[in-house]
């Protein structure tokens, strides 16, 4: 039990009629490198979204093994609760304050997780202050991590794709985590930024020691990134393994219809 991170049991997640996850098992070793792949509607951000406090499933259990691997129970936590407890995501779609600059956004990942808010933040009032002086040494530093230093002044809104991912995951890092939970954090990139992100993303963990969970779509990115993969389909975990076990199994390349390999799966 001490080497998991994740251990997820029989979960089952409903919305009316639809079951999104259906009766779901899995688990994440810590400092491991896992990807959950499958077709669109599969349920794979159902399941972050489950993992982060966001959605209650009605059955099952969740739980994180967080800071000296004390177990806590995930379902029926809040978000921001999760989040304290070291669990850090990016969204499938980009949730920047656009407005602001590249360390803005940063810095208030820095500060809402001091438990100023966003809103105190932004606001910076007296009782932020205090704080102040740390969470903008601790926002160049993240900013150096992801490579972003030349671009800390940059309004969010101008920013390329693959820098605005870069940005989210120096944002998500800010509230240091244990597992950084990525939701197709290629999404939009070109090639080159590709390659950048699966090569930053490879440092989180191997540098910060920051376990990775990825929903990528970009087949040869997950490939190559991830240590191990569970595939969803219909709410349901059809296969579990590694990169070279999932790509030959017989279930997986069924599960996504009307081509020969996971390779060529259409992005939606
Ligand atoms: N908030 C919600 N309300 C109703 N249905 C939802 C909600 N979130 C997800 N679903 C449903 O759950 C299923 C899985 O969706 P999702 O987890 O987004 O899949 P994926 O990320 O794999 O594309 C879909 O049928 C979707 O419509
Ligand atoms: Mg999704």
């Amino acid at each position: 039990m001490s080497d998991k991170i994740f251990d997820v049991q029989n979960v089952t997640l409903r919305f009316g009629g639809v079951v999104s996850l259906n009766d779901v098992s899995l688990h994440q070793n810590r400092g491991e490198i896992l990807a959950v792949i499958g077709p669109n509607g599969a349920g794979k951000t159902s399941l972050f979204n489950s993992l982060t406090g966001v959605y209650q499933p009605q059955e099952g259990t969740i739980t994180f093994l967080g800071r000296d691997a004390k177990p806590i129970s995930i379902i029926g936590k809040k978000a921001h609760r999760v989040s304290a407890a070291g669990v850090a995501r990016t969204f499938q779609a980009s949730r920047m304050f656009s407005a602001l600059t590249a360390f803005e956004n940063v810095k208030i990942g820095a500060e809402s997780h001091r438990g100023i808010g966003v809103l105190g933040a932004m606001l910076r009032g007296p009782a932020t202050r205090r704080g102040e002086k740390t969470s903008d040494a601790k926002t160049e530093e993240l900013l150096k991590f992801v490579g972003m230093t030349d671009k800390a002044n940059v309004i969010s809104a101008s920013l390329s794709y693959g820098d605005r991912r870069r940005l989210e995951i120096a944002r998500g890092l800010a509230t240091d985590p244990q597992v950084l939970l990525l939701d197709e954090p290629a999404a939009g990139t070109n090639p080159s930024e590709k390659i950048q992100l699966t090569e930053l993303i490879r440092k989180v963990r191997n540098e910060m020691g920051v376990s990775i969970l990825l929903i990528e779509h970009d087949m040869k990115l997950v490939m190559s990134l991830a240590e191990r993969l569970y595939v969803l389909n219909f709410g349901g975990v059809i296969a579990e393994g590694t990169p070279d076990e999932i790509r030959s199994n017989p279930a997986v390349i069924d599960a996504y219809l009307g081509s020969s390999t996971v390779e060529t799966e259409e992005r939606t």
